[in-house]
């Protein structure tokens, strides 16, 4: 690999000039071997941060972010294959009714997830409330789950763009995770990496979300769709509402247990909706607009295929789902039309009754979350029961108590986001 001085690189950065493909593919190289030291990349990220990146370095530096790893290769599957990406909320379970219902309707769905951080849970974390079940799939398994079962949701080996790993842990301590180029070669990274022919983004935008404003989401989305097309994979991105959480549920058994309602035919109608709009759009993407996913959720295939997909990785889809030891109701503060729920509030509340973690290595409870018993637009009569919070430690319940202060409103003046806010699939 040709040489260059990481400080030339952290200097040009930081005068404002564009940094050539050989310049960022060594960095990027040199720093995943451990050649470019953490504070070089500490000062070239604050510098990428403020300067931004044009759209050559972006991808220059996406693509040397895939070719850290391996990219992987499904044509052996024989059949189309497509993802979806979230870029994570309160309450979002999607990807547990999507991937087994995708695959129900021929479209193999490789699932390379991660686990929460923060107030927005993961989804391995949910995953695992499911007795048995194993997040760790070998390669040899994870082909094989593809090919049977048509849908595996697991961990990433760290040969997907490891580069990211590495440069993700640093921004997460550095101040430098919240920037759009950074955040888009991040993502796209990974799920480029993971092979998939088709690739659907649900772009979340309100409190719960990352991207706060609507406008910082569209820009992601569209720059998130333009690595995608470069890359030869075709992706859509949809940016949706955060503002409150989706269902009725946050945490991690109880999210598991509303997917199951959904795959059961029920569920509620906003979970419903964004799982078979998400699907529409995975199976066009994959060339199987002539399916509809409705079918497949009324008639029970969806759900044969999520008990083989939980059976295939160890879990048991007919146990008991983990019950917390403590459970804490917060009745409605007057009677009248729910018009706040606030995301980031219900979000850091599970979190706080241990559904979350705060550091990578902390263990999340299976039991803990927060239950609600009516959505955005629903009526609710002062002192009869909205939020349910569960927990295996009492202790906690207080401190979540207090992330939900003014969290609900009835009647008040907030005008809530529509469910799917704008679809880009053109830079
Ligand atoms: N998720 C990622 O994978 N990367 C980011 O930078 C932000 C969210």
């Amino acid at each position: 690999m040709a040489g260059f001085d990481a400080i030339d690189v952290i200097r040009a950065k930081r005068d404002g000039h564009r940094l050539s493909d050989d310049q960022i593919r060594w960095v990027v190289a040199a720093y995943t071997q451990g050649v470019v030291p953490d504070e070089q990349m500490s000062a070239l990220l604050m510098a990428l941060f403020f300067r931004g990146m044009s759209a050559d370095e972006l991808s220059a530096w996406t693509r040397a972010m895939i070719d850290s790893g391996e990219r992987k290769d499904l044509s052996s599957l024989g059949r189309p294959t497509a993802d979806k990406h979230s870029t994570g909320g309160v309450g979002d379970k999607i990807t547990l009714p999507l991937a087994p219902l995708v695959a129900a309707c021929g479209v193999a769905v490789p699932q390379l997830s991660g686990r929460g951080l923060g107030h927005t849970g993961g989804t391995l974390d949910k995953l695992e409330s499911i007795p048995g079940w194993r997040a760790d799939v070998h390669e040899e398994a994870y082909l094989r789950q593809l090919r049977d079962v048509g849908a595996v949701i697991c961990a990433a080996g760290d040969d997907l763009a490891p580069a990211d790993k590495k440069l993700y842990a640093l921004r997460d301590v550095t101040g430098t995770v919240e920037s759009i180029p950074l955040i888009a070669s991040s993502i796209m990274s990974k799920k480029i990496a993971e092979g998939a022919d088709a690739l659907v983004l649900d772009v979340k935008t309100g409190s719960g979300a990352f991207m706060k404003n609507t406008d910082d989401a569209r820009t992601l989305a569209r720059t998130m769709v333009g690595l995608g097309a470069a890359a030869g994979v075709r992706t859509v991105a949809l940016v949706t509402a955060m503002d409150r959480p989706l269902g009725r549920s946050a945490g991690n058994a109880v999210e598991v247990a509303e997917a199951v309602e959904v795959l059961a035919g029920g569920g509620p109608a906003d979970v419903v909706e964004l799982t078979l709009v998400l699907a529409r759009e995975m199976l066009a993407g994959a060339g199987r607009d002539d399916v509809d996913p409705a079918d497949a959720l009324r008639d029970g295939r969806a759900m044969d295929v999520w008990r083989r997909m939980i059976a295939g990785q160890g879990g048991d889809p007919d146990a008991p789902l983990p019950r917390p030891s403590e459970t804490h109701v917060v009745t409605a503060p007057a009677t009248g039309t729910l018009t706040r729920l606030d995301a980031f509030s219900l979000g850091v509340a599970a979190w706080r009754l241990g559904a979350g973690r705060a550091r990578k290595e902390d263990p999340v409870s299976a039991a803990a979350g927060v239950t609600w018993t009516a959505g955005i637009g629903e009526r609710v009569t002062a002192g009869s029961p909205l939020l349910e919070l569960h927990t295996d430690d009492g202790g906690r319940i207080p401190r979540a108590l207090e992330a939900l202060e003014g969290a609900i409103g009835v009647d008040s003046a907030d005008r809530p986001l529509p469910l799917v806010l704008e679809r880009i699939d053109t830079v």
